[in-house]
């Protein structure tokens, strides 16, 4: 596999870029690899597996759901038995039960599509009273099931992962923050198109439990994310650009579309 980024200094690693024709083509791709780590101990670990949530994942989550059905029932139950997840984000003050929470959609995505135990796929929960106290608990949940395996991202316009906004130091930690008016108005499509209407908060693992994570796939597809795209292939890692930190890692495979790559 091809590395790629900007002149490599000694004890960097880069990018691996896999780059696919188009959206269908990185789904497919991308449930491979999931449900590979799931199904080969060897190749998966007991680490649990990190998910985004996004527009970016959702043909991804409708591709594992259609190849998990194409495998035989002893599979399909020892998946089930064996799940276990760990989402990056959740809003502030949004229910489980409130469909715009990120919750709701894993529950719409994946859980109902794999028949999984909704407890085996875990967020933080986005209206416990105290939220810095729920990200203390829920980084603390994230370690003593072993920290992240395979990590899935998507990528934010402004360059965020989770919802580690700019600027953001690769060490920061699980915590509670204030989402930003250009995420907001990423995200207002779920929220009628109202960018007044996201919450103004959100809890997100720290780019530092991210940065521990065993394997990252970094999922950019769309000709809307081919500015911010090119600003991570061309830029070095600063605080600016939050997913530039992720060239550190040494397993980290960027999967683009042609869309997101050629604008
Ligand atoms: C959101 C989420 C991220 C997601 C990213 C990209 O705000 N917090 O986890 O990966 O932004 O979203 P999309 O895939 O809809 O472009």
């Amino acid at each position: 596999m091809p590395s790629f980024g900007p002149c490599p200094s000694e004890g960097v690693t880069e990018f691996q870029l896999v780059a696919l024709r188009d959206g269908a083509a990185v789904a497919d791709w991308v449930s491979k690899a999931v449900l590979d780590e799931r199904l080969d101990p060897q190749a998966g670990g007991t680490r649990p597996l990190g998910l985004a949530t996004g527009r970016t994942m959702e043909p991804i989550y409708a591709c594992l759901a259609d190849r998990v059905a194409r495998h035989p029932p002893v599979d399909q139950e020892r998946l089930r038995r064996g799940w276990l997840s760990f989402n990056l984000d959740e809003y502030v003050g949004l229910a489980a039960a409130d469909p715009r929470s990120f919750t709701a959609v894993m529950a719409r995505h994946l859980v109902g599509p794999l028949g999984l135990e909704a407890a085996a796929v875990r967020l933080p929960d986005g209206t416990a009273p105290d939220p810095l106290a729920e990200a203390q608990r829920y980084a603390a949940a994230v370690a003593a099931a072993g920290g992240i395996g395979l990590q899935l991202l998507g990528l934010g316009l402004n360059g965020h992962v989770g919802f580690n906004e700019p600027p953001c130091r690769p060490e920061s930690r699980c915590r509670c923050l204030r989402l930003s008016e250009a995420t907001r108005l990423q995200n207002a499509a779920a929220f009628g198109g109202e960018a007044t209407a996201v919450p103004t908060q959100a809890i997100t693992l720290g780019l530092g439990e991210i940065l521990a994570a065993r394997r990252l796939l970094l999922v950019v597809t769309g000709a809307a994310k081919a500015a911010v795209l090119r600003r991570l292939l061309q830029e070095f890692a600063s605080a600016q650009l939050p997913a530039s930190w992720l060239r550190h890692h040494p397993d980290c495979t960027l999967v683009v579309d042609r869309a997101a790559l050629e604008g």
